[in-house]
């Protein structure tokens, strides 16, 4: 089987030139694109070795570069971050080994993992880009100021965040394992989209995820914001809601999830709930 890119460029990179991604990630917060002699200013790296190491990454497509004033300067890719977040959540224990991809979504890839413990673990990698904001009209001005770097940082620590309280509290979500700039790790949870099944348990599977709400709600002050079925996961009886980046704490949103849940249930399953009893349960 052809090695995965993401894994396989993981293995190539060495101490040096995970430094030299680091250092370049951190000069971002000050620089859309970092000149070479900032880096090397940073680094106790010989001149021949940052050349060595910046060709490598290039190569790799982690960094691209182009000049800016006559000056080489260079940019950490989503792929360049791919590999930072997974080489070193791998040094901290957290995964032993990557594999094949088991979900693409709007604004991520899901590979399957392994932890040291032998468990099997899910690891999303956010991908925030442009494309992903499709539906925003902006104009080019707004669009080149949003930091979309940034932004996928920030949605992997707030998924983690969530999934670490709800879980806590006992509601049915991934339990999470670790992160690390774009990356969440979370336990792998072998089932479908609720939107792809046809269970003869709805009953069960509708109550879990109220329940999960409500934990959600009054124990972490989290509205997930983007809950519908291809959101929940489902083996059986057993249910994960997944995807936790979006959350808010806009209590419109809880009607709207609350909502889109129930109208699915309704149809698929003919059941005849109403948003606001649901909604008043959850309220309290
Ligand atoms: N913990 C997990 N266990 C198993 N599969 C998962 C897990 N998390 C995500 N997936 C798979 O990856 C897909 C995308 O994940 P999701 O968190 O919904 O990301 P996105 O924000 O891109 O929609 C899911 O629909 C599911 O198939
Ligand atoms: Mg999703």
């Amino acid at each position: 089987m052809a090695k995965d890119p993401v894994a396989y460029k993981v293995s190539l990179v060495n101490g040096d030139d995970l430094s030299v991604l680091k250092t370049i990630l951190r000069l971002h917060s000050n620089h859309e694109m970092v000149q070479r002699g900032l880096v090397q200013r940073l680094l106790t790296l010989s001149p021949n070795l940052l050349n060595i190491s910046l060709e490598k990454l290039y190569q790799l497509h982690l960094i691209r570069k182009t000049n800016v004033r006559g000056r080489e300067s260079f940019r950490i890719t989503f792929t360049g971050m791919d590999v930072l977040s997974i080489k070193e959540l791998s040094m901290r224990g957290v995964i032993k080994s990557i594999g094949e991809v088991i979900g693409v979504g709007k604004e991520s890839i899901v590979y399957l993992g392994e932890n040291f413990n032998g468990e099997k673990i899910a690891i999303k990698l956010y991908t925030i880009k442009r494309t992903s904001f499709r539906n925003f009209r902006k104009t080019r001005e707004i669009e080149k100021k949003i930091d979309w770097i940034a932004m996928s940082i920030q949605s992997a620590k707030t998924e983690y965040r969530n999934l670490e309280c709800v879980s806590r509290k006992g509601g049915k979500v991934p339990k999470p394992y670790g992160h690390y700039l774009n990356a969440v790790v979370m336990e792998y949870f072998n089932g479908k989209e609720l939107q792809r099944v046809f269970t003869n348990k709805p009953s069960e599977i509708f109550d879990e995820i109220i329940a999960t709400v409500n934990i959600a709600y009054n124990e972490c002050n989290v509205i997930h914001s983007d809950l519908s079925p291809y959101n929940v996961l489902v083996n059986g009886e057993d249910i994960r809601v997944i995807d936790w980046s979006n959350s808010s704490h806009d209590r419109l949103k809880l009607e709207k999830d609350i909502g889109n849940i129930i109208t699915y249930f309704n149809k698929k399953y003919n059941f005849s709930k109403s948003v606001t009893e649901i909604l008043d349960l959850v309220r309290g």
